[in-house]
């Protein structure tokens, strides 16, 4: 089973900067996971919420701003006890760093609240640049953006992701849509979820998992990932397990 570093190591780290990405990598995380949206001058960026209040020293809406605009902004607001100054990244600033390891990335794009027009494409794009298409999974709240990516580069791995409950017969639904992956919320997770997947054929990454109880659940069900903040954890004990 895979650890993937959810926005990066963001249980110690500023979420979803270049130095939480670089210490996921030092933990020895097989993956990480991180938040895209579109810039006012349409360039990605990696942010979590719509509007940049909560991780940055600024106010507003990422979209009302230029890329070189949101730079002049410090993001290592939440956890500033272990870094004092970070700017938001761009997604080609991460996937530039990202090309030279063996990193899986989740890319999310953030959808499910505003919509922005051209995202995937975009998005596809800038991996395709770097040569990153076996290396990404996309996935998204906003099933439409999963079907996009799918239908625009049918063999790159997608994720329906899911919270609020999620969907009860969500195996079969990815595999009608040729969905790759099923991403719930941990809290949403049942055995018949489990054994639907497994029916179908569809992988499970699980979000956010940091105790290592539900860890050991899922390492039992044969879950494909874990997205957690804390990756450093579970890749000692999973190793421990693995032995
Ligand atoms: O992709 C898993 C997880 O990140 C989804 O929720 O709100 O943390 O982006 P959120
Ligand atoms: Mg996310």
């Amino acid at each position: 089973m895979l650890v993937f570093a959810h926005r990066g190591y963001s249980g110690k780290y500023p979420e979803n900067t270049m130095t939480a990405f670089k210490k996921a990598h030092e933990a020895n995380a097989d993956g990480i996971e991180l938040d895209v949206q579109f810039t006012k001058d349409k360039q990605l960026v990696i942010i979590h919420d719509e509007k940049i209040d909560r991780t940055t020293n600024g106010t507003g809406y990422v979209k009302d701003y230029t890329l070189e605009e949101l730079k002049q902004f410090n993001a290592a607001k939440v956890h500033n006890e272990t870094c004092k100054e970070e700017t938001i990244p761009s997604l080609d600033e991460y996937l530039n760093w990202v090309k030279d390891t063996n990193l899986i990335t989740n890319i999310e794009l953030k959808t499910g609240v505003y919509y922005y027009s051209g995202i995937e494409e975009a998005t596809l794009n800038l991996v395709k640049k770097y040569n990153l298409e076996d290396k990404v999974i996309f996935s998204s709240f906003n099933p439409l953006s999963v079907v996009k990516i799918k239908e625009l580069a049918p063999d790159i791995k997608v994720g329906l992701l899911t919270e609020s409950g999620g969907i009860q017969n969500a195996g079969q639904l990815c595999k009608d849509f040729h969905f790759d992956y099923y991403h719930p919320d941990k809290k949403d997770l049942t055995q018949e979820t489990i054994d639907g997947c497994k029916e179908c054929g569809i992988g499970l990454n699980v979000w956010t998992v940091n105790d290592l109880e539900f860890i050991h659940k899922l390492y039992e069900a044969n879950a494909n990932a874990i997205i957690t903040n804390y990756p450093d954890i579970p890749k000692i004990y999973l190793n421990n397990l693995q032995k």
